[in-house]
């Protein structure tokens, strides 16, 4: 069982990237296995912030290897900008990061179908990322995907002038404008990039090096609620985003799973539409938001805020077998005299047991716990955190059953404290 998972389990931006870099030196791999140019993984070291889209965050450690599985959608213009953003060079990158052929890829028609489907939504509009996901997905869904294996090929051209046809004509169902030839230019140049990097069945190499000892960890984008089947649909994402989803994503075997790392946020954010039971629209959510710098690390987007939603948790919890919690922002509420923490849902004045499959209106209810005011950036040990602080993270380990065996106390890779 070489293989351990780390996931959000809230509706996404928890802190992937962060704890992925952080927890890199532990294993020989890291990957990728769905989503696409939607995630937006921030790291930091040395007061540099770096944010990835499409590559795993192991990519700053120079022995790691890193992988995109099938399960990833690959934009080649944002591959080529991403890369060319990176720091090391084309040809040290080359070394440190391989591709799954059978990955599809998004196409500029993806892209222009997504603003096309969004625009046309009127008020029941998703909040896309407008990255072409959806699209994509669909078409690799109903087997008319392109997928990275197949820019080798020599009729490449033709393949792809096929697939813009079907675009096109399907954009001409809608009122839309819009000016494809100018994201075909730097697609194109993606494209000749990516064929500088390996391709492989990537599900045989990993099967290889993680069955001769290998560890691998496979890092998941989005958040649990946003998952294709189990998130708020139809407000979610295109992909299973679960730890299910690692198993397809990547080509191993559920017998290969070790830990679940499941990271969520000592609050709530969302960015995009769609229910959000525990939603602070007022002075405590906007204080939230300036403090948390709550702004989408792909759009830009003010994030929706509110307080930690136990019972979505535990369902993610459920859903994914977490072993572990990881804890991140917690240094965001510091300061704030109390703090809500939601333990279930009411509707239609009765006790909601489970998580509804509509976005039927819930009422949150609450535990208030004491806060803490101590800035806590610089501490290194979970002994020397506030009292209240450790009380509310005793409180979501007796509330979920779960450990939380790491705090993030800023978005550094030193601001993280493993517990032992
Ligand atoms: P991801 O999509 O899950 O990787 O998360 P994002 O990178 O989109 O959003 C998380 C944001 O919070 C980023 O700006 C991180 O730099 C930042 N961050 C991560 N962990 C912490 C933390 O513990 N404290 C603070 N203050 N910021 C954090
Ligand atoms: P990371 O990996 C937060 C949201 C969008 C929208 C919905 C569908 O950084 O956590 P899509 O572009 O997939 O069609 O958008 O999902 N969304 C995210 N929200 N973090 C993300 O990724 C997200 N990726 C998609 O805002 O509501
Ligand atoms: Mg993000």
């Amino acid at each position: 069982m070489n293989i351990d998972i780390l996931l959000g389990l809230q509706w996404g931006d928890e802190g992937k990237g962060k704890i992925v870099d952080a927890i890199s030196p532990d294993y020989d791999i890291v990957a990728r296995f769905q989503g696409g140019p939607n995630a937006g993984h921030s790291l930091e070291f040395n007061n540099v912030k770096h944010i990835l889209h499409l590559i795993p965050s192991g990519i700053f450690h120079p022995e790691k290897l890193n992988i995109i599985g099938n399960g990833v959608v690959i934009d080649p213009a944002v591959f080529k900008k991403e890369i060319e953003n990176l720091g090391p060079s084309v040809e040290e990158l080359t070394k440190r990061l391989i591709i799954s052929a059978r990955a599809n890829l998004i196409l500029p028609g993806h892209r222009i179908l997504d603003a096309a489907y969004e625009n046309s939504k009127g008020c029941l509009k998703i909040g896309s990322t407008l990255k072409g996901i959806g699209p994509a997905y669909t078409d690799k869904v109903a087997r008319n995907g392109l997928r990275a294996g197949e820019i080798l090929r020599k009729d490449f051209r033709e393949l792809y002038n096929k697939h813009l046809e079907a675009h096109l004509s399907m954009l001409r169902q809608y009122d839309f404008k819009f000016d494809i030839k100018e994201y075909e230019a730097g697609w194109f140049e993606g494209i000749e990039l990516l064929k500088k990097f390996r391709i492989l069945n990537t599900e045989y190499l990993i099967n290889e090096l993680t069955v001769k000892g290998m560890k691998l960890l496979a890092e998941g984008a989005q958040g649990t609620m946003l998952d294709i089947d189990f998130g708020s649909y139809p407000f979610v994402t295109s992909s299973n985003t679960i730890s299910a989803g690692a198993c397809t994503g990547l080509g191993v075997s559920p017998k290969s799973i070790g830990e679940v790392f499941g990271i969520f946020k000592a609050y709530c954010t969302r960015v995009g539409s769609g229910p959000f039971p525990t939603e602070l629209n007022d002075e405590t959510g906007n204080s939230l938001r300036e403090l948390g710098h709550e702004f989408g690390s792909t759009t830009g987007r003010p994030r929706r805020c509110g307080w930690l939603d136990l019972h979505a948790l535990k369902y993610a919890i459920m859903l994914n077998g977490v072993t572990r919690l990881f804890m991140t922002k917690g240094d965001v509420l510091s300061g704030f005299s109390t703090i809500k923490v939601c333990t279930g849902y009411r509707s239609e004045g009765k006790e909601c047991l489970e998580i509804p499959f509509t976005d039927q209106a819930v009422e949150p209810v609450y535990t208030e716990l004491p806060g803490w005011e101590e800035n806590i950036s610089e501490i290194r040990e979970f002994d020397k955190l506030p009292k209240n602080l450790r009380s509310y993270i005793a409180f979501v380990e007796k509330q979920t059953g779960v450990p939380v065996t790491m705090v993030s106390v800023g978005p550094d890779r030193e601001e993280t404290i493993f517990r032992k």
